[in-house]
C-alpha cells in the first residue's frame, strides 16, 4: 500500500510538468494521451487499484482520484492558454502606427468638366436634355438639312447599324431608312423640338461616334456638349454673350472670345468659335479653335413644325475631351480612356 501511494506522486508531477510545457496544442494532445489516455501512465497505476486490499482501496482511490483532478484541471488551462495563443497575431501591433488610409474614389475628369460645363448654364436657365447614341439618319442628317451627298453620310465617317430599327422615321432623302450610331449630339435639337414648343433652353452633353483611327487628337468615340436656344428676336449677340460667359466660367475670367465665319447646314449664318486665354498661351497659341455654332436655319425650323417667320434661334456645339486637355494641358486624348489610376488620380 505504502508503495503504491508513493507511486501516485512522481508520476503526477511528471505528467504536470509535461502538460504544462506544451508547446502547443498538439504536444498538449501528446501530453494528454501518454499520461490520461487508456493505456498512459496514470490509467496503468488505476488499473493496479484492484490488486489491492478491501482496507486499502478507499485511502488509495481517494488520493489517485484527486491527482486526477489536478492533473484535468491542468489540462484545461494549457488548453485554453495554448488556443488564446492560437488565435493572437504573430507579430504584436504596434497601435502608434498611423492608420491605413482607404483609397477613396474620383470623377473622371470628363465628367467634372461636363459637370462644370452644366453648372455654367443651369445658372443661365437651360435644361440638360438626352437623346439616343443609336440613331436614325433622319435625326443626325436629314431634319438636319444635312443633305445626302454630304461626306458626314460617307460609310468613312460614320458606324452604320447593319439592321434597320423597326419604327425609325425613314430618312426623308434616301428610301432606305438607316440606324447609326450618332456623330454629334445635334441629333437632339431635332429630337426635342419635335416634342416640345417654345421656348427652348437645353444643353445636351452625350457621347458620340465617327469612323476616325485613334491618335493623340481623335477617338472613335468622344463626347459633346450641344446647345439650343430657341425664342423670339433672338441673336447672334446672344449666342456670344451666352459663349463668353460660360467659357469666362469654364477657363478663367480674362478669357476671350471670337467668331470666324463657317458653314453648318443647320445654322446661317455660322461660325467657328476661338477663344484665346492664359491657357492657350502655354499651348504656345493666342487663339484656338473650340466650337461650332450659328442661328438655327429656318429649314430646321420648318423640318420640326416651327413657323420661322415667329421663332429664332441659335446652336453650338463643341467637344468636351478638347476642353478637357485645354484646361488640364492634356496632350493625348487616349489618356482619357486608359483608366490608369496614376492619371485619373492627378484631377
Ligand atoms: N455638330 C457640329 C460638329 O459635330 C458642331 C455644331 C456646329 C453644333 C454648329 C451646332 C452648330 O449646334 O450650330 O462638329
Amino acid at each position: 500500500m505504502a508503495g503504491f501511494l508513493d507511486q501516485i506522486e512522481p508520476l503526477k508531477q511528471a505528467a504536470l510538468a509535461e502538460l504544462r510545457a506544451a508547446p502547443d496544442l498538439a504536444a498538449l494532445e501528446q501530453a494528454r494521451v501518454n499520461h490520461l489516455g487508456s493505456n498512459g501512465k496514470f490509467s496503468a497505476l488505476m488499473k493496479q487499484l484492484g490488486a489491492l486490499s478491501k482496507e486499502e482501496k478507499p485511502a488509495a482511490g481517494k488520493a489517485i482520484n484527486a491527482a486526477k483532478v489536478d492533473l484535468e484541471t491542468a489540462l484545461v488551462q494549457r488548453r485554453s492558454e495554448l488556443e488564446l495563443k492560437a488565435a493572437l497575431p504573430l507579430e504584436p501591433t504596434d497601435f502608434t502606427l498611423p492608420g491605413r488610409r482607404r483609397l477613396v474614389g474620383k470623377l473622371h475628369p470628363l465628367t467634372q468638366v461636363t459637370e462644370d460645363i452644366v453648372r455654367s448654364f443651369r445658372k443661365i436657365g437651360f435644361v440638360v436634355a438626352d437623346g439616343p447614341e443609336v440613331e436614325d439618319e433622319y435625326h443626325c442628317f436629314d431634319a438636319l438639312n444635312t443633305p445626302a451627298d454630304h461626306p458626314a453620310r460617307d460609310t468613312q465617317d460614320t458606324f452604320y447599324l447593319q439592321n434597320a430599327e423597326a419604327g425609325a422615321p425613314p430618312s426623308t432623302i434616301n428610301s432606305q431608312p438607316s440606324t447609326l450610331l450618332r456623330t454629334h449630339t445635334s441629333s437632339v435639337q431635332i429630337r426635342v423640338m419635335a416634342q416640345q414648343q417654345p421656348p427652348v433652353r437645353i444643353i445636351v452633353p452625350g457621347r458620340v461616334y465617327r469612323r476616325d483611327n485613334a491618335d493623340a487628337t481623335h477617338n472613335p468615340t468622344f463626347h459633346q456638349v450641344e446647345g439650343l436656344y430657341v425664342d423670339r428676336n433672338v441673336t447672334v449677340g446672344d449666342l456670344k454673350g451666352t459663349v463668353e460667359f460660360v467659357f469666362k466660367e469654364l477657363m478663367g475670367s480674362e478669357t476671350r472670345i471670337r467668331f470666324r465665319p463657317h458653314y453648318f447646314s443647320y445654322t446661317e449664318p455660322s461660325f467657328e468659335i476661338d477663344f484665346s486665354s492664359a491657357l492657350t498661351r502655354k499651348m504656345g497659341k493666342e487663339w484656338l479653335e473650340i466650337a461650332g455654332c450659328g442661328m438655327v436655319h429656318p429649314q430646321v425650323f420648318e423640318n420640326v413644325g416651327y413657323d420661322p417667320e415667329l421663332w429664332t434661334g441659335w446652336a453650338f456645339g463643341f467637344g468636351i475631351e478638347r476642353i478637357a486637355m485645354i484646361r488640364y494641358g492634356i496632350n493625348d486624348i487616349r489618356l482619357f480612356y486608359e483608366n490608369d489610376v496614376r492619371f485619373l488620380k492627378q484631377f
